[in-house]
């Protein structure tokens, strides 16, 4: 809508976690980084955590375009609120194995031969597992024995990947599932932006669309997004898209602190600092607890 006023080529803040727009911080870098060293050294099981909106299935969608690259065979598995029979179904389908698919004993026999297919072939296969912290105990349970699948000469022959929300740690700690925890060998997790971090997302985005060196969002706007958002990259998007059509509206080619407060009215946010000042009673633009390496 307001691309044209701002001479972007596409929307900057959309929410698809798409990588084209990848925003490569150090920490977004390394877990890329670990997540294809995993698969590359088959290293067996690698699990990525971080809060919502930090980052993780745009992590994946990376991971996915590097796979397929490099033509290596992978099931991405992005619904977990599925039981075991719909799980076995899933990867049937992504891997497109011949056989009947509904049937467990079945894929699970095609599975093997493509594995060592692709084992004899110098290949590894990939399972990508998004949205993990939801999975129920006795589907984590076949993942945990699909791992158990390997040759002695060539190591791993599936390398799985289980990414979800901080609450999948708490479940990989339960006692049941210790077996499964003492084979997972590389951990990533993603932390929230710092407010260099914040700004750069932002910049990144504006230029990927056509606008370099913005001056779209000045300094002390781009200081209070960070604060607002508390560095969520999914938020920062929202914000952003809510305020560039509010600068729109009034055909301001400037953002200011006013929209802003306009904005997260709009959008009901709420931040440290806000709830803290409120019970002060002081501004709620008084500057807060931030949230890493600041
Ligand atoms: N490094 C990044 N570069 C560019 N965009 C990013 C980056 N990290 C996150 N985003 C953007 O933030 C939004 C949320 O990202 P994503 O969906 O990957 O988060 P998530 O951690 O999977 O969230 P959830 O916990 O809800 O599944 C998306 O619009 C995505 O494009
Ligand atoms: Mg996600």
């Amino acid at each position: 809508m307001y691309n044209g006023f701002f001479g972007f080529k596409e929307d900057p803040f959309n929410l698809s976690p798409d990588p084209a727009f990848l925003y490569r911080s150090s920490q977004h870098e390394e877990a890329l980084a670990n997540l294809i060293y995993g698969v590359q050294s088959r290293k067996g099981f690698i699990v990525l955590t971080g809060e919502v909106g930090t980052g993780k299935t745009t992590m994946l969608e990376c991971l996915r375009d590097y796979l397929e690259q490099a033509g290596v065979e992978f099931a991405f598995v992005f619904n977990s609120r599925i039981n075991s029979d719909q799980f076995f179904e899933m990867i049937a389908y992504d891997l497109d194995l011949r056989c009947a698919r509904t049937s467990k004993t079945e894929v699970l026999f095609a599975l093997n031969q493509l594995l060592i297919q692709q084992a004899n072939e110098g290949r590894t296969s990939v399972l990508i597992v998004d949205e993990a912290h939801n999975l129920d105990w006795d589907v984590l349970e076949e993942i945990r024995l699909l791992g158990n699948l390997e040759n002695p000469r060539i190591g791993k022959l599936l390398q799985i990947i289980l990414s979800g929300q901080p609450e999948l740690d708490r479940k990989l700690d339960a006692p049941n599932l210790r077996q499964l925890k003492q084979r997972i060998v590389l951990r990533c997790s993603l932390q929230p932006l710092t407010l260099k971090e914040s700004s750069e997302y932002i910049e990144s985005r504006l230029a990927h669309c056509g606008v370099p060196n913005q001056t779209i969002f000045p300094e002390p706007v781009l200081a209070e997004i960070h604060l607002r958002t508390q560095g969520i990259p999914r938020l920062i998007n929202a914000v952003c898209d809510n305020l560039l059509l509010n600068a729109f509206a009034v055909e301001s080619k400037t953002i200011t602190v006013d929209m802003i407060e306009e904005v997260s009215r709009d959008m009901r946010l709420e931040w440290p600092g806000r709830r803290l000042n409120r019970v002060r009673g002081q501004s709620e633009f008084e500057p807060t607890i931030s949230s890493r390496g600041e």
